[in-house]
């Protein structure tokens, strides 16, 4: 029993351990998933995100019409520096240097670690090709189509000022990037 005890013991410390290293994952920035994901091979997963509105988001935030929003909401600065903006048109703003890699940009909107989770851990070929180390590197996991859905939604929902009803299966198949099956 005792020693079951400290066997245990041992897992929950590592598991603690995992943990916190994942918490330091860096954000590499879309450029670094790019090197691998643009192939007609891979499924150029790169061009249809850049095709996709997803990359333009923080682009849309610089526009009369974003300030015009901001500050009918009586927000003080302009919508590409508020934070009550920010949250859902980008990923790393105002995040602490150290969890930035240098070719990551806050910039390039809605970007494959927004919904991937930060990368520098799993971004590795050896970890990439085996989904399981990568979720344990740090790889966001998608249980099923409705937790896909759910995701989406932290974002797609009414407090999105200019909210329009989100219909999740067609918007899933305007930005959806499968790996062709061989
Ligand atoms: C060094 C090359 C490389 C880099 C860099 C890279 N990947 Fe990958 N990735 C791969 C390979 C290879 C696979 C396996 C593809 C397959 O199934 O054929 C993969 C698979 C994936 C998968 C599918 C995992 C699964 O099994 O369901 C996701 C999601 C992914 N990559 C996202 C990313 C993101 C996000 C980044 C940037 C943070 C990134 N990758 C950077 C090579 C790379
Ligand atoms: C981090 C927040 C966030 C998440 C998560 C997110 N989106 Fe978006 N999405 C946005 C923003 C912001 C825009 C608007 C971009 C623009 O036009 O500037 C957008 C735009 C879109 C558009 C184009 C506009 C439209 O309504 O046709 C589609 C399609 C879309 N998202 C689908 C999805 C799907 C599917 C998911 C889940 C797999 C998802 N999004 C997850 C923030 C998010
Ligand atoms: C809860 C997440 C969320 C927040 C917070 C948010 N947005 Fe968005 N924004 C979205 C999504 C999702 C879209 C895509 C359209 C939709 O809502 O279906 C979008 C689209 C837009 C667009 C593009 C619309 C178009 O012209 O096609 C603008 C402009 C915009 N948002 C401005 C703002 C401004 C300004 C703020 C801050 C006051 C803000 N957003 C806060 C999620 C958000
Ligand atoms: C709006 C959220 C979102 C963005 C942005 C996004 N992805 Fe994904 N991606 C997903 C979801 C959701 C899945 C499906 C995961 C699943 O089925 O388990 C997926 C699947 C994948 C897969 C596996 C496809 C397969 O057939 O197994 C790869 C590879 C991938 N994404 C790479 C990328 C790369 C690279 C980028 C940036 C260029 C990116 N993704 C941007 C949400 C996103």
């Amino acid at each position: 029993m005792l020693y079951h005890r400290l066997v245990l013991g041992f897992f929950g410390i590592v598991l603690i351990f995992t943990n916190t290293v994942n918490a330091q994952n860096k954000y590499v920035g879309v450029k670094t998933c790019s090197m691998c994901h643009k192939s007609e091979k891979q499924g150029k997963q790169f061009d249809i995100w850049k095709n996709s509105e997803h990359s333009k988001a923080f682009q849309s935030l610089t526009t009369l019409k974003a300030d015009e929003i901001a500050k009918a909401k009586g927000l003080k600065k302009p919508a590409a520096e508020s934070p009550e903006c920010l949250e859902c048109h980008v990923i790393g703003f105002g995040v602490d240097e150290k969890l930035l890699d240098k070719k990551f940009n806050y910039k390039d909107g809605v970007q494959c670690e927004t919904c991937h989770g930060a990368g520098s851990e799993y971004k590795i070929i050896s970890i990439m090709k085996d989904k399981k180390k990568s979720v344990s590197a740090g790889l966001r996991e998608f249980k099923d189509t409705a937790a896909i859905e759910e995701f989406c939604k932290t974002c797609h929902n009414e407090k999105s000022p200019v909210y329009k009803e989100f219909k999740f299966k067609e918007g899933w198949d305007k930005i959806k990037h499968s790996v062709p099956k061989p």
